[in-house]
């Protein structure tokens, strides 16, 4: 089992990567303890849950609400939670979401911690501790920033995820890799089929790298006023894909990893090779590079949905394998390549 610590302004966050669900009690109070997931977790692990009160969302992006942290409220007040309880989350990103936001807010915070049984949520949502719910339409727009004390990563609950959450999570795998390591796009290269096939010391390594890249760059800026901007590579025009095709977001963010691959090469930032390296491994993996949907309406849904800062957005261009950079585009820019891009 490897372990990996954030230091975060809210307090300490370790990290478990390859700790079995069937250790949490290990983790956590022996009494007071609430149990948020959702009920297809709740139907494939909840035998494995330690013997606490359990509340099961309706899975889905839709869980991520007001009426459902509001129902978690009451049920908690329900079953005589108080500031002592401890929460835990069980579940892929938006149990973590939903839990950690709960947790942040009831009585003014309770203690909580997560088993992240997502790929997403291992190497993604459930580190870094930002929480939150979304609000007519924009996402995650109420939240808070507050580190879970724990957070479990059993790398064989990925084994029963349906084949397009595994290549959700996968992209942003294969993100951390364009941001931080180039080391580990190769072995991504070399492993392609063992990933496919989910081999669990592959993806243990994997999951591994990605939560120390994450934890990283979440500690030399956990308010995202810097670097951790780096980790959009591919949200800003993937964010805009996924909200006008409908497409699951770790394939939307493949197209809009893509998209900032081939601004980086148009702007002679990233080499042809290189380009051609991140599309054929981005296919490889099961990834789209494309999509049919009109590049305009994404532009700009892309543009509602970004706030102008300054005379531009921030776009997370690629210098080379392994290394980003945060570039204020003006917005005309980006339209002109939309178009090519589109071609
Ligand atoms: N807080 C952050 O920093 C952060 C970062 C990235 C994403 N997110 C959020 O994460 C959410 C997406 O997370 P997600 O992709 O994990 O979605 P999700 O939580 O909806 O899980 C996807 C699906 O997989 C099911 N599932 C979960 N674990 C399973 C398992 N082991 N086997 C079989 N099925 C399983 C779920 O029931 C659900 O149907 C979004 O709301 C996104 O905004 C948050
Ligand atoms: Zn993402």
């Amino acid at each position: 089992m490897e372990q990996v610590v954030i230091n975060g302004l809210s307090g300490n966050s370790t990290i478990y990567i390859g700790e079995s669900i069937d250790s949490l009690s290990k983790y956590i109070p022996s009494e007071n303890v609430f149990i948020i997931t959702d009920k297809n977790v709740e139907a494939l692990y909840g035998n494995r849950f330690p013997d606490f009160p359990v509340y099961a969302i309706e899975p889905g992006e839709g869980s991520k609400s007001f009426i459902s942290a509001t129902n978690v409220f009451r049920w908690l007040l329900d079953k005589g939670a108080d500031r002592s309880s401890f929460i835990v989350g069980i579940g892929g990103g938006v149990v973590s979401d939903l839990a950690g936001f709960v947790a942040s807010t009831f009585m003014r915070g309770v203690r909580f911690g997560f088993v992240a049984t997502t790929l997403l949520s291992q190497v993604d949502a459930s580190v870094g501790g930002k929480n939150g719910v979304n609000l007519d339409g924009f996402k995650n727009i109420v939240g808070t920033f507050n580190q879970p004390q724990f957070v479990i990563c059993d790398i064989s609950t990925l084994g029963t995820l349906h084949r397009d959450e595994y290549s959700n999570g996968l992209a942003e795998v294969v993100k951390h890799a364009l941001i931080y390591d180039a080391d580990k796009f190769s072995f991504l290269e070399k492993n392609k089929a063992g990933i496919m096939a989910f081999n669990q010391t592959i993806m243990t390594f994997l999951v591994n790298r990605s939560v120390n890249i994450k934890a990283d760059i979440v500690t030399a800026d956990e308010r995202e006023t810097g670097i951790r901007r780096k980790l959009n590579l591919g949200h800003t025009w993937g964010h805009a894909v996924e909200k006008v095709t409908g497409m699951p977001h770790g394939q939307a963010v493949s197209i809009g990893m893509a998209f900032s691959a081939g601004f980086s090469l148009k702007k002679g930032y990233l080499s042809k090779v290189e380009h051609d390296r991140i599309i054929a491994l981005l296919t490889d993996l099961g990834l789209p590079i494309t999509t049919t949907a009109n590049p305009m309406v994404i532009f700009e849904t892309l543009l509602r949905d970004k706030k102008k800062e300054q005379d531009g957005i921030h776009f997370v261009l690629m210098e080379g394998i392994g290394s980003v950079k945060v570039e204020l585009l003006k917005t005309d820019e980006i339209k002109a390549f939309a178009n090519e891009f589109a071609q």
